[in-house]
């Protein structure tokens, strides 16, 4: 195997709390060593030992690769119109799910695979390097079916989201599309997927769908995920905590019990502010969820009606800046925090023994990252071997 060394790492962030710095694991004028798939070692730039080639960092930051952990990228057409209108007042009720349902049904597969390969070029290109992708734009057997093996060929972590609304037909027969989902959807979808997320808010399943068929879900082998308290405090924080999800993302409205819940449970609450700046709706309260004890993690989103962000730069910015987060907060949800809500532990870090996932940045400190936003400071962007899609597209280059 070859082994790289880098060199004049002018601010490591590792996210390795055994090394006792801190939670963020921080170096300064540091170098780290990697092979083809692992961090090998990591320590001060005079002590760097020699290997195969060398990358010189030039006193940039190096971080890990962003772990993005919530996304619906395979979809055909878009929503700019409805994104206008909402920025003169009208609010987000998930009636436009119907537009990108009926676009994506009519798009061939190799145009789905066009448009997410266009989308996930956007994520790597700004230093992710783990992605999550969900179905839920077809909302058709055979339909969900498909999102999910375009999802397949670029990633592991695929989420069957049959249950993302009631689609039109089914309109007056919840009941019909609710069996559907739990039984011939869920029988087609189950081998094609890792994960299981239910729409569980107004206008979309109430708890008790949502519950029956997540428990289907479940007891089919898949692993649970819910977008929950979007739009109302509707109950899909407690029924995560309740199931063992990994994660219940949006938590827009947060009481004080959910936040006890989460604090107590496996359960990570995923904060998607794209979501709440292209919906003008209030920021998830990310400083209770912090300050009361619960694990956060941050993710883009990507979708064409509330979020259709691929940068997490710009997540991070409005973390930081609207959201209160401190950057280093920030950073490690969007990096060890994604890797808790998919419950991976060799991603998001940068410990020796972790996957060699990590993103060369073109300023000397990664808070850059928020202090300087829209900036492209992704210079470069390296990935370990592995099936997925980044491993094949991120380069390596030697000097
Ligand atoms: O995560 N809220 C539910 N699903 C997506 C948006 C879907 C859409 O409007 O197309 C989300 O925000
Ligand atoms: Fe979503």
């Amino acid at each position: 195997m070859t082994t790289r060394v880098i060199t004049n790492i002018a601010e490591l962030t590792t996210n390795d709390e055994t090394l006792g710095l801190g939670p963020m694991g921080r170096l300064h004028d540091a170098a780290m060593v990697i092979d083809e798939r692992y961090v090998l070692w990591v320590g001060p730039n005079a002590d760097a030992p020699a290997a195969d080639k060398l990358i010189d960092a030039h006193n940039s930051a190096v971080i890990p690769g962003f772990v993005d952990s919530h996304t619906h990228l395979v979809f055909a057409g878009e929503r700019s119109d409805e994104f206008e209108a909402r920025m003169s007042g009208t609010p987000y009720d998930g009636g436009g799910i119907a537009s990108t349902v009926a676009a994506t049904r009519a798009a061939s597969s190799d145009d789905l695979r066009r448009l997410s390969h266009h989308r996930l070029s956007e994520l790597l290109a700004g230093g992710v390097t783990t992605v999550e992708i969900k179905s839920g734009y077809a909302l058709d057997v055979a339909g969900e079916s498909r999102l999910l093996d375009v999802a397949g060929e670029f990633s592991d972590e695929v989420t069957f989201l049959g249950a993302h609304v009631v689609p039109e037909e089914y309109a007056h027969d919840r009941e019909g599309y609710v069996d559907l989902v739990r039984g011939a959807m869920l029988d087609a979808c189950a081998p094609k997927s890792r994960w299981a997320d239910v729409f569980c808010d107004r206008g979309a399943f109430d708890v008790d769908e949502a519950r029956a068929i997540l428990v289907a879900a479940s007891d089919a082998g898949l692993q649970l995920r819910v977008h929950g308290n979007q739009l109302g405090s509707t109950g899909g924080v407690a029924l995560a905590v309740e199931l063992d999800a990994a994660s219940v993302d949006h938590c827009t409205f947060l009481s004080e019990e959910d936040i006890e819940q989460l604090r107590a449970s496996r359960t990570v609450a995923t904060l998607l502010p794209g979501a709440d700046f292209s919906t003008r709706a209030d920021y998830s309260s990310a400083r209770r969820l912090l300050d009361g004890g619960c694990v956060v993690a941050l993710a883009t989103d990507c979708n064409p009606g509330t979020s259709y962000v691929t940068s997490m730069g710009f997540v991070l910015a409005i973390a930081v800046r609207d959201m209160r987060m401190s950057f280093d907060e920030a950073l490690w949800c969007a990096t060890r925090g994604g890797a808790k809500a998919l419950r991976r532990d060799g991603v998001g870090h940068l410990s020796v023994g972790a996957d060699a996932n990590l993103v060369i940045l073109n300023a000397p400190r990664a808070a850059h990252l928020a202090y300087r936003p829209g900036a492209p400071l992704v210079r470069q962007v390296i990935v370990a071997p592995s099936a997925s899609w980044f491993s094949h597209n991120a380069s390596i280059t030697d000097e």
